[in-house]
């Protein structure tokens, strides 16, 4: 962590424990200069930080003051989709977001991808390398079908983290979680069933719902707790539902956590329908507090979750190494893993074990969950200066994705034809919906650096929607 990040984390501390309370004024800049031994500039950047998140405000030739508690943007509302089983839709859309190179040179806000110069990356970078220099035939070999038996004694040392204990045994590697989803649904389902999905949900496993003949039935989800369960209750008595999927901690794209009550009814109303449960966990290990989330796994104690995660979000989406824990349907799974890729790739396997296992990975994560806490709070200070008035906005408490429901009115495909111009990309929020619901929706990424670059163009996103507001505004009264 910088200097200046330190010194506005002490600040932001003190202010929370009521050190410094709301009017107060605030040390000095020269105070805080002594108090921390460090340079005017390094204090002064620590109060813009904290001023960004409009926790702090500068009067001018009287310092800085501690504002009334961030009063937060609304939360967006409970969601509402439709109530029957839906063929998805929008790989359109969905293409144009995941067809993009990573050194295209639009800007592209609306990507699920972690910071990937974070410092605590490093090892990783020359574990890569000395696998690739230690030039004997290991790595060109192919390992179990299974994976790597060290990487999964890691994968299952780490579950014990989210209250799990299964052997290495019980986990299969895949090519990223995407794999691991697809084979889960492919195990499970065949085409013209239907899959329970919270919503807004992730579009990749929406889009192999489709390519497979599956129908997602999108159930009303709340954006604190997460799916609604007596909703989910009457869908299950009403329509024949071959598997739940919910990402039930640290949720791609709404950000909430479950709490724990709720996801051990969860697997308890499954139980009693006597339906299997395909848990996506890949955002779980960035959750904002320790210890982090139980997984809905850790209540699973007859082998109907099957529990997919990776190391996209937590260290890098390019080396594709994720798993999944089938519970009792390993034998379908191995099957379809077989049928899908074979064996995984192994030198990436090999290198993120040897990262895990001399604990580069639980320092990493508290650096980079700490970065993006306080780039959320930064995020948030942004929109809360720049966007429309009534933009609702998620709270994240892991992770680094937010969600905004836009005032009536706003079409967020549009506003990426807009943006285009600026070479500014969104996710629209239709993406995450069978049938392209929430196109009022959009989701921004704030996992790496918020440079005057990001600032400027989050600024123009605001404006660009503020404008067209304005024009529907004005449309509206026209008519
Ligand atoms: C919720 C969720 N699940 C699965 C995936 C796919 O992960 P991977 O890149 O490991 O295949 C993503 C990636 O964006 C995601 O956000």
């Amino acid at each position: 962590m910088k200097r200046y990040e330190q010194v506005a984390d002490e600040l932001r501390r003190r202010i929370e424990q009521g050190v410094y309370r709301v009017g107060d004024r605030l040390p000095s800049v020269r105070a805080l200069c002594r108090e921390f031994g460090v340079s005017i500039s390094t204090v002064q950047e620590a109060y813009r930080r904290l001023e960004d998140t409009a926790l702090v405000e500068s009067r001018p030739r009287s310092g800085f003051f501690v504002l009334p508690r961030q009063t937060l943007a609304q939360l967006p509302a409970p969601t509402r989709p439709a109530q029957r089983p839906l063929d998805v839709s929008q790989w359109d859309q969905v293409l144009e977001l995941v067809g993009v190179p990573g050194d295209d040179d639009r800007l592209m806000l609306g990507r699920g991808i972690p910071d990937l110069e974070a410092p605590t990356l490093k090892p990783l970078q020359r574990l890569l390398t000395g696998l690739h220099r230690r030039g004997d035939v290991y790595g060109h070999n192919y390992d179990r079908l299974a994976g790597s038996l060290e990487l999964r004694r890691q994968v299952a040392r780490l579950a014990t983290a989210s209250g799990c204990l299964m052997p290495p045994d019980d986990i299969l590697i895949t090519t990223g979680c995407q794999e691991a989803l697809a084979i889960a649904i492919r195990g499970l389902g065949k085409p013209g069933d239907v899959v329970a999905v919270d919503s807004p949900s992730f579009y990749g496993t929406l889009q192999i719902l489709k390519a497979n003949g599956l129908k997602a039935l999108e159930i009303p989800t709340d954006p604190q707790t997460g799916i609604s369960l007596e909703a989910l209750e009457l869908a299950l008595e009403q329509w024949p539902i071959c598997a739940i999927q919910v990402t039930p901690t640290c949720n791609n794209p709404l950000g909430y956590t479950m709490p724990e009550a709720k996801k051990r009814d969860l697997v308890r109303l499954a139980q009693r329908f006597d339906v299997a449960i395909i848990e996506d966990d890949i955002y779980g290990d960035l959750a904002y507090r320790l210890p982090r989330p139980r997984t809905l796994k850790a209540f699973d104690d007859d082998g109907r979750v099957l529990l997919c995660s990776s190391f996209s979000k937590t260290l890098s989406p390019g080396l594709r190494v994720g798993w999944i824990a089938p519970g009792r349907y390993r034998d379908r799974v191995t099957h379809m893993k077989y049928v899908s890729t074979g064996a995984s790739a192994t030198l990436p396997q090999l290198a993120v074990a040897a990262f895990v296992e001399r604990g580069h990975y639980e320092r990493h994560l508290r650096e980079v969950t700490r970065q993006y806490q306080n780039h959320r709070n930064t995020m948030l200070g942004w929109i809360k200066r720049w966007f429309p008035a009534g933009t609702a906005v998620s709270y994240p408490e892991g992770g680094f994705l937010l969600w905004l429901e836009m005032p009536a009115g706003i079409d967020c495909v549009d506003l990426n034809t807009r943006l285009s111009g600026a070479r500014i990309r969104i996710a629209p929020g239709s993406l995450f919906s069978a049938s392209g619901k929430y196109r009022d929706c959009l989701r921004l990424n704030y996992a790496a650096g918020l440079t005057p670059e990001v600032a400027r163009a989050v600024r123009t996103v605001g404006e660009t929607l503020t404008a067209m507001l304005a024009e529907d505004r004005a449309l509206q009264s026209m008519s």
